[in-house]
């Protein structure tokens, strides 16, 4: 996003491997679109990068800290990483202002000001989703300024100002109200996806279809129709992290926080649970079973495999004594880390050959396009488990495969 308003940036982290493809302007993670820049960033010299902050141009105006904030033990969020490169941008850069981008819990930035005198801070939390990363920083729904350091404010008003000029809402408040609302929004959003999870369960229960449900009760512009998608619980980097930090620090302060640790624990149970739902569909003894699992990220158009549901599937299947195959489109020996125990196919129709029972665990747009006849005829069993509702159940059952969705009837062959 600096690169594209046309700043200069230096990029420093610790990963060797990491850095040299930066250098080279290469992307270290799959994001659609986010090569192209950093490449063009390098070409015209824009964009340097470096293991340590030592090698930073002495006049750099702002430090962004996008350091990992991890969940401890107890659910609190890590801050080392947060402190040593806090430590590190005072060391070479004392004169820059420095930017909080981490997730951090509510009343940090406070305490760095006590710890660090002498340096402006400001909070100015991130929303952009893996995946659609590049439209999301360049288009985002809202830009949010946690200062009140004059410096900080001046610098910050400064580098949005293409935002402001683009008629995007930039909004400023003090950090504690910064750094709350991106928790806000994170656990607001996870509870909306767990609250369609339990409805998807009675939707199960009575014969009903999630979807539908979903769709209408979505069509209320106060409740709107985003994330209602019905599936394995949520995952990735954020969402199971922030919901549980959100718990922690609300406590720490004698604050209770029972909705959001409630979603917590609903997802948890939720995520806990997937294989014993794949073994129930194909009504089987898990020992006998071969099971193909198609997804591994936790969520389509990402390479991230942290805190996949997909990969609670996989790990939970190994657990019950099935031989299970995987496959995902950004398998790159990732399976073997996670759960070796499994095996990693090179294709769908791979990991579906001779298995009793196919599960969709990642909504990959190519699995919604599997040509059912052709997987039907490699199977071993019939049984089709799609978590994510991307199948056609029409094509499915035509094929006399029977589909076990999230939150609506199994459907049979006729
Ligand atoms: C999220 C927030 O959306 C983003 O604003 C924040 O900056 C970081 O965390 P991300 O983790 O990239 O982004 O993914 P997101 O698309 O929000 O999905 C999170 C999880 O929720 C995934 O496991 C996804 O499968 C699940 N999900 C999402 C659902 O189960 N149903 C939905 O309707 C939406």
């Amino acid at each position: 996003m600096l690169l594209e308003f046309g700043h200069r940036v230096f990029a420093v982290d610790i990963d060797e491997k990491r850095v040299a493809m930066l250098s080279k302007g290469r992307s270290p993670i799959a994001e659609p679109g986010l090569e192209e820049i950093l490449t063009r960033g390098v070409e015209h010299g824009y964009l340097s990068s470096a293991l340590s902050l030592e090698e930073a141009p002495e006049d750099t105006l702002a430090v962004f800290i996008c350091v990992g904030t991890p969940t401890t033990d107890s659910g609190d969020a890590d801050l080392r990483y947060l402190m040593e490169a806090i430590r590190g941008a005072q060391e070479y850069l004392p004169h820059a202002v420095q930017i909080i981008k981490s997730t951090v819990p509510p009343g940090t930035n406070t305490v760095l000001r006590q710890k660090f005198p002498g340096v402006s801070f400001a909070s100015n939390p991130e929303f952009l989703r893996q995946g659609t990363s590049v439209k999301d920083t360049l288009k985002p729904s809202r830009t949010v300024i946690g200062a009140t350091d004059p410096r900080a404010l001046e610098v910050l008003r400064g580098l949005y100002q293409p935002f402001v000029d683009a008629g995007r809402p930039v909004v400023e408040m003090n950090e504690p109200s910064a750094e709350i609302m991106k928790y806000a929004a994170n656990s607001l959003l996870s509870t909306k996806i767990a609250f369609i999870n339990e409805i998807a369960d009675l939707c199960e229960a009575v014969g009903a279809d999630v979807d539908d449900v979903a769709m209408a009760v979505g069509l209320d512009s106060r409740i709107g129709a985003a994330f209602l998608q019905a599936g394995p619980g949520f995952g990735g980097s954020c969402f199971p992290k922030d919901t549980k930090a959100l718990v922690a620090a609300s406590s720490a302060l004698g604050v209770s926080s029972t909705i959001v640790n409630a979603v917590s624990e609903s997802n948890e149970r939720r995520r806990a649970t997937l294989a014993e739902r794949v073994v129930a569909a194909a009504s089987g003894e898990s020992a006998e079973l071969t099971v193909a699992v198609l997804g591994l990220t936790f969520k389509a158009g990402t390479d991230d495999l942290r805190e996949s549901p997909a990969v609670d599937v996989v790990a939970g299947l190994v657990a019950l004594g099935c031989d299970v195959v995987a496959y995902d489109p950004f398998e790159q020996g990732k399976l073997a880390q996670v759960a070796p125990e499994a095996r990693a196919a090179a294709s769908p129709y791979e990991a579906a050959r001779d298995a009793d029972v196919v599960v969709v665990a990642t909504e990959w747009p190519e699995f919604a396009e599997l040509d059912m006849e052709k997987l039907a005829s490699l199977m071993a069993g019939a049984d089709l488990v799609d978590l994510r509702n991307i199948i056609d159940i029409e094509a499915a059952t035509a094929a006399d495969l029977s589909v076990t969705p999230i939150g609506k009837p199994r459907s049979d062959p006729a």
